[in-house]
């Protein structure tokens, strides 16, 4: 999974000199292995995995996301996002730049089918939702969106918003419907209501900070948690690559702390949208399927937010089975040696019992001493 292939500049020119100079195969290719390793700079094919966040819509469970701190780069963001072979992009009608993202999706020569759009219309004002679609579809240039959010449970009365995102639904003007920062509170009014349950609810969620009590609430009503901000926001929320158990655990894996930060959503089994304008940083923060963390990483990550209080089950993994096995051998091997030395032990009592001897162990390695002696006298014999 996550076949990312990395070339440096350094690399292509290398191949490039040596095919002039018909220098033999072998140390062509092995120029070119030490340089991919030494000046990783991608381009390439990414291979993420989907999940069905609804009936028949297979999401990515990681989106590039056009918000954040560098908004105003959407174009080159999702421009090498789409370069790399990703495919979901979150974007958002205030973040104000679908016609940089409308070009990048252009320039890719990607067909529509091949992407995931997601992008959130405002708050839950009723009167504007319909038209807000519309402007967010007349932007993208698509007649679609994969994913519809409301940006948040801000202005207006969500229960009723709520019911006019499902006649979006219904109207095939979205895939799949939900909502984006909703508490359980907010979660709660819309639910007592709604004829479809929201498919996501995308909040700020990462190792250092998160709402357990939101991802308890959603998960239980089969509502798929997207985390944003994953990677703490440069250090806006939560210092992940100065947080000394994420650093450990990534130096056990020989992979970054940010790789550890989004495998530790995705074995959470939650999706996410994280953002990087350098492209290098895209491909190495989600080539993430070749490791997994143990069921004590897990937890140990879990606990730097409170998350572990909650016994959430993350991908409890085979570790647990692993350990479920250990310990039914263990306890095989000890029943054994237990029945064996009882059955010695037996053995010995009946012997010194026979002789009408009182058992001391002192006495017993005697009598054993001796036995051997006997042994060997009469087997010289
Ligand atoms: N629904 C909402 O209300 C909401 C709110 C906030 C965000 N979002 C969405 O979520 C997306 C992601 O969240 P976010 O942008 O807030 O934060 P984020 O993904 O947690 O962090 C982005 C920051 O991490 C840095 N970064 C990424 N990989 C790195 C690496 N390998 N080494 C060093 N730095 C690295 C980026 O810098 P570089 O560019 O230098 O790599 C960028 O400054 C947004 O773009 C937006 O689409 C939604």
């Amino acid at each position: 999974m996550g076949t990312i292939e990395c070339h440096s500049s350094a690399a292509k020119k290398n191949i490039h000199h040596h095919q002039q100079q018909t220098a033999s195969t072998m140390v062509s290719l092995l120029l070119l292995v030490f340089s991919i390793i030494q000046f990783p700079i991608c381009s390439g094919t990414m291979n993420i995995p989907t999940k069905e966040i609804a009936p028949g819509v297979d999401m990515p469970v990681v989106s590039i996301g056009a918000g954040g701190l560098e908004m105003e780069n959407a174009k080159t963001i999702v421009g090498n996002w789409l370069s790399l072979g990703g495919k979901g992009i979150d974007t958002a009608l205030h973040y104000y730049n679908q016609a940089e993202i409308k070009a990048a999706i252009e320039e890719s020569g990607l067909s529509r089918k091949d992407l995931f759009l997601t992008t959130k219309i405002p708050n839950c004002q009723v009167e504007n939702l319909a038209a807000d679609v519309q402007t967010d579809l007349d932007l993208l240039g698509t007649d679609y969106l994969d994913l519809l959010l409301i940006h948040g449970p801000r202005k207006g009365d969500c229960a009723l918003a709520w019911k006019e995102m499902e006649q979006v639904y219904e109207r095939n003007q979205a895939r799949s419907i939900g909502v984006s920062n909703f508490k359980r509170e907010h979660l709660e009014s819309i639910l007592s209501n709604a004829t479809i349950v929201p498919h996501v609810n995308q909040i700020q969620l990462n190792i250092l900070q998160n709402n357990p009590d939101t991802i308890e609430f959603s998960t239980k009503h089969g509502i798929m948690v997207e985390a944003y901000s994953p990677l703490g926001r440069a250090n806006h929320s939560g210092d992940i690559s100065g947080n000394v158990v994420i650093q450990e655990i990534a130096k056990r894996h020989k992979v970054t702390t940010y790789q550890i930060a989004i495998k530790w959503i995705l074995q959470h089994n939650w999706i996410l949208t994280f953002q990087s304008s350098s492209k290098e940083h895209q491909a190495v923060d989600a080539d993430v399927f070749d490791f997994t963390l143990t069921y004590t990483e897990m937890q140990q990550l879990d606990w730097l937010s409170g998350l572990g209080e909650l016994n959430l089950n993350s991908a409890r993994d085979d570790e647990t089975s692993n350990l479920a096995l250990a310990f039914a051998v263990s306890a095989s091997l000890g029943l054994m040696i237990g029945i064996v030395i009882i059955w010695q032990r037996s053995g010995k009592y009946h012997r010194v019992n026979a002789d009408d001897h009182t058992i001391s162990d002192l006495q017993m390695n005697r009598m054993e001493k001796l036995d051997r002696h006997k042994t060997k006298v009469s087997s010289q014999f």
